[in-house]
């Protein structure tokens, strides 16, 4: 089965985000984290910045919103050219419209689920959407340790998947080191954000590492 793994920015220099994006291109997607002070109790960046980086980034982009109102502007993340836009279902008030209209847009619609959501009310569901991000920290801040408890909630996804075929992708976000990246894909995870764990090192060894160590399970 590939698996992706998706360096978040957040880690990175925000002074020097080009030659940053520039020593992340072994990996497959840029993890872009927005956060509005409301969602989250913290504040990066907005639609233009994140249409900047899509102008320069040799590689798509995964956008995380950590936003409230999502049906307002998770929207205009599709239609600057993001790969990928998540949205949180706590924050939504109809994941399903949205995610129909992020399609439309042409980015793949992505559903998240802090730790403490259960799945299980999105499972009838799962079929509307591209990815499913299985947040595991609370989001908000990098470098925070991995909650193995999540994991449960990555079983239950790809049973589904498996039992309606269905081509969705299952990412963790959260505390994904060499030691922890492995639990999740046995669990069922195939995309991986990792943050602190590729950018407090050397990059690009360190997305290689990753890869082999989630390539073992
Ligand atoms: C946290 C963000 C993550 C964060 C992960 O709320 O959604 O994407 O960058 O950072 P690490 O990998 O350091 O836990
Ligand atoms: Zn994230």
């Amino acid at each position: 089965m590939s698996q992706r793994i998706n360096p978040s920015i957040l880690s990175a220099d925000f002074a020097n985000l080009q030659s940053e994006l520039d020593s992340i291109r072994s990996a497959d997607l840029v993890h872009v984290d927005v956060m509005d002070n409301h969602f989250v109790p913290n504040l990066t960046m907005g639609l233009p910045v994140v249409q900047r980086l899509q102008e320069v980034s040799p590689l798509p982009l995964d956008v995380h919103l950590m936003i409230e109102d999502p049906e307002r502007w998770a929207p205009g993340y599709a239609e600057v050219g993001a790969y990928s836009v998540t949205f949180h279902a706590e924050a939504s008030t109809d994941p399903v419209t949205l995610a129909r209209g992020l399609r439309d847009i042409g980015a793949r619609a992505s559903l998240a689920v802090k730790p403490g959501t259960p799945i299980e009310p999105y499972l009838e569901i799962l079929h509307e959407f591209d990815q499913v991000l299985v947040m595991t920290v609370e989001p908000g801040f990098g470098g925070q340790a991995f909650m193995a408890e999540t994991l449960p909630k990555l079983l239950l996804l790809d049973a589904e998947r498996r039992r309606h075929g269905l081509d969705v992708w299952l990412q963790v976000d959260g505390g994904v080191t060499v030691e922890t990246i492995g639990v999740a894909a046995t669990a069922g995870a195939d995309t991986f954000v990792a943050g602190s764990s590729v950018f407090n090192g050397v990059p690009a060894d360190r997305i290689a590492e990753l890869r082999a160590a989630a390539q073992q399970h």
